[in-house]
């Protein structure tokens, strides 16, 4: 057999990689350039005659490892050069074992478990052939109605930051040739989150100044954490689709930030330039996203159809194509695909690798928020408990607990609430259990009277309620974030037993729960936790430990108040309680001037329900003593911010300290607070600790009115705190 092109340059030893690229580049004909730039689902039916032609250069959703490998003999045994192929899936949160979906994982406010479920998905989809995921999605989320806001981390662009890059360094690991790492993606450049109404695909409108200071930061990081990729966004940023969008894919993302991984577009999302109404065909949608900066398309075709005349025309370059094609080929060779693309050839997983499975509850037990607890509600004890009715659609459902984007895993490997909880308590409490309504969407009743009769019988109901894993996700939106179908209802029909509620939540989003809150003892809000969702909880209701996440994301009281989240900027006429009126209390034909003149609803307080950062434990924490190394800072040097943390409860607990600051006054208005630093301490009861926070004054730079990242001199207040709505206070100077 002769031997290709790849072959000849394997044998070449010496070769580094910007040689062995050029030289590859240098032997390809136009086709086999665009070939590379081409994306094909696994469904195609000319897969296979496509990549002997040398017309592919990745394959998406193909996890078979078999026909992955296979695939890749194709590449690179049968192909004229011998190019091995990416293998790209959407490993969102696991492979196999899956993790609780991002916006739960950022509830942990942990790297350590953020990098980890990322390393251990890596892992098990590396196993498999897969060498390339479209994660993390990094985009600012601040409309609980986005179905997607379950694959964000959240609503703040620092926490995003921190935890996307962790993510990152979990996927690609120390080296991505390793075979247990894969190429990351950060997801949607950029704005994507700000999608009005919350509705998918929406247009976004977002000044630049907001763009710079809250949307992109996190690509930022991400390009700077070295993350392979880029995915250009779906949407409409300011009239200009991202996908064609120069000024955000060339002037900032190659330009400013000087990225030199490579940039794939969303699904088909090339070919709707022509559905936006930005281009009129496919050859003017193929120009505009070459032009802009879209080195790899997904799905559709357009480069593949229209690239040879635009070249052949001279409206795109052929210089510029073989740029895109070396970004392309240069992951390729960092994740050493030229040197082996076999994946090792493992029967599929029948039982998880229990070090994976130890993990999984790890991260489900740090990312569940504990809303709410009454005097002793939780956590429960089995010694003076004798019977627990467990209630609810989702409390026995291996399924629906693993959330949206899980494609790879297999729900009966998952361990539910309901199992968990009776092997927890084993003989000792008659659990007894009622589903209550056939889904989290039901309307039919029927099942109430059941449920009702063994909550009655009970010393105490657990409820797992919340959303199914399809009321999340892509394209799964809601314009009403209450619990779906008559679940209030069942909480309403319980609560008439008169036996104690504690709510379990699982759902992919904030929950509007005003109304249901007076109702139940005690909420402990779980995301979709995944896999080891149920002995996460079990641990965490018979108090083995005491939650500790905090919420990522703002709770609104009611959907009226979207978007409603902490870092919002202070208004002339900023809301408080002093002046606050309610539409209960106004007179009727009263005068106008009596309703307070400040940016409030009539009908709901401007509070949120919960605050951003916010998150209850079995042990209190009482924060002292905050202390500032100077009052005046010079440009350029650190301040240190300490404060004393006490456990002053009765149980041993993780506490996560948060710093936030204020910029008091800006030549562009600064939201209210900034979070700036977190730490998740662990402190045995009785115990206290300092913790010290060192900020340096470029990290409290933002960008002005040119555009340009600057550090204002002036006067900032400081916070040492439990959550973004509280805390202890300090201030200094920048001079
Ligand atoms: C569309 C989604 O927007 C994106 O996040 C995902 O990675 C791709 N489809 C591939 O499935």
């Amino acid at each position: 057999m002769p031997v290709n092109v790849c072959q000849q340059l394997n044998n070449t030893k010496s070769l580094d990689k910007e040689s062995y690229v050029s030289s590859l580049l240098s032997q390809m004909t136009l086709r086999e350039k665009i070939g590379q730039m081409s994306q094909f689902n696994n469904d195609n039916e000319k897969l296979t005659a496509s990549i002997k032609m040398g017309d592919v250069g990745s394959v998406i959703n193909e996890v078979n490892f078999e026909t992955i490998n296979e695939l890749q003999r194709i590449a690179s045994q049968e192909s004229r050069l011998g190019i091995p192929l990416l293998v790209g899936r959407d490993v969102i949160h696991g492979f196999n074992t899956i993790f609780p979906i991002p916006l739960g994982q950022a509830a942990s406010w942990s790297t350590e478990i953020v990098e980890s479920c990322a390393t251990i998905a890596a892992i098990e989809a590396a196993n498999n052939g897969v060498n390339w995921t479209f994660a993390p999605m990094i985009d600012i989320s601040r409309d609980p109605r986005w179905g997607r806001i379950a694959e964000s981390l959240g609503e703040d662009p620092y926490l995003c930051s921190v935890l996307g890059s962790a993510m990152v360094k979990g996927f690609q690991g120390e080296n991505l040739s390793d075979s247990t790492s894969i190429a990351a993606c950060a997801k949607h450049f950029a704005g994507y989150g700000a999608s009005e109404s919350g509705r998918d695909y929406n247009t976004t409108n977002i000044p630049e100044n907001e763009l710079r200071n809250v949307y992109l930061p996190p690509f930022k990081a991400l390009a700077d954490a070295g993350v392979s990729t880029f995915m250009a966004s779906f949407s409409d940023l300011n009239g200009v689709p991202v996908t064609g969008n120069s000024w955000l894919l060339n002037d900032i993302l190659r330009e400013e930030w000087q990225y030199t991984g490579f940039v794939v577009s969303d699904w088909e999302s090339i070919t709707q330039l022509i559905t936006h109404g930005f281009c009129a065909d496919t050859e003017s949608a193929a120009f505009e996203a070459c032009q802009a900066g879209v080195d790899m398309e997904m799905a559709s075709n357009t480069y593949a159809k229209n690239l040879p005349s635009l070249i052949q025309n001279n409206k795109v370059n052929i210089e510029q194509i073989d740029i895109m094609v070396s970004r392309i080929l240069t992951l390729k060779f960092d994740l050493g695909l030229f040197e082996n693309p076999y994946t090792r050839a493992t029967p599929a997983v029948e039982r998880l690798d229990s070090f994976h499975l130890d993990a999984a509850k790890q991260a489900a037990t740090k990312s569940c928020v504990l809303l709410k607890n009454n005097i002793q509600t939780l956590p429960l004890s089995k010694t003076e408990l004798t019977s627990l009715a467990v209630i609810g659609p989702l409390a026995d459902d291996g399924y629906e607990q693993l959330g949206t984007w899980v494609f790879d895993a297999k729900p009966n490997q998952s361990i539910t609430c309901l199992n968990a909880i009776k092997s927890h308590v084993g003989d000792s409490v008659e659990v007894k259990f009622s589903k209550g309504l056939a889904t989290s969407r039901s309307h039919n009743q029927d099942g109430f009277i059941e449920a009702t009769q063994l909550a009655h019988s009970a010393d105490v109901a657990v409820l797992i309620l919340g959303e199914e894993a399809i009321l999340s996700g892509e394209a799964h939106c809601r314009s009403n974030i209450d619990l779906p179908g008559c679940q209030e209802q069942l909480i309403n029909a319980i609560y008439e037993t008169g036996t104690p509620i504690i709510l379990v939540i699982m759902a992919g989003r904030p929950i509007t729960l005003e109304k249901i809150l007076p109702k139940v003892d005690a909420v402990l809000f779980a995301w979709h936790p995944g896999t080891m969702a149920g002995p996460a909880i079990a641990d965490l209701l018979f108090g083995e430990t005491s939650p500790s996440g905090k919420l990522p994301v703002t709770f609104p009281r009611s959907v009226g108040q979207i978007p409603l989240y902490y870092g919002q900027k202070n208004t002339g006429r900023p809301p408080c309680d002093a002046t606050f009126v309610d539409i209960n209390d106004i007179e009727v034909r009263a005068p106008q001037t009596s309703l307070g003149m400040t940016s409030t609803h009539l009908d709901t307080h401007f509070s949120p329900l919960f605050p951003f950062g916010f998150g209850l434990s079995y042990t209190q924490f009482e924060y002292e003593n905050i202390n500032i190394s100077r009052h005046v800072i010079t440009m350029g040097e650190f301040v240190e911010i300490t404060a004393t943390i006490s456990n002053v409860g009765y149980f041993d607990a993780e506490e996560i300290v948060q710093l936030y600051i204020r910029d008091l006054v800006g030549s562009v208005t600064r939201p209210i607070k900034e979070l700036k630093g977190f730490q998740r301490i662990f402190l045995p009861a009785g115990q206290s600790k300092s913790v010290l926070f060192k900020i340096h004054t470029d990290e409290l730079a933002f960008y002005d009115r040119q555009m340009k990242r600057t550090t204002e001199p002036g006067l900032f207040n400081a916070w040492i705190s439990s959550n973004s709505d509280t805390g202890l206070k300090t201030e200094f100077e920048v001079v």
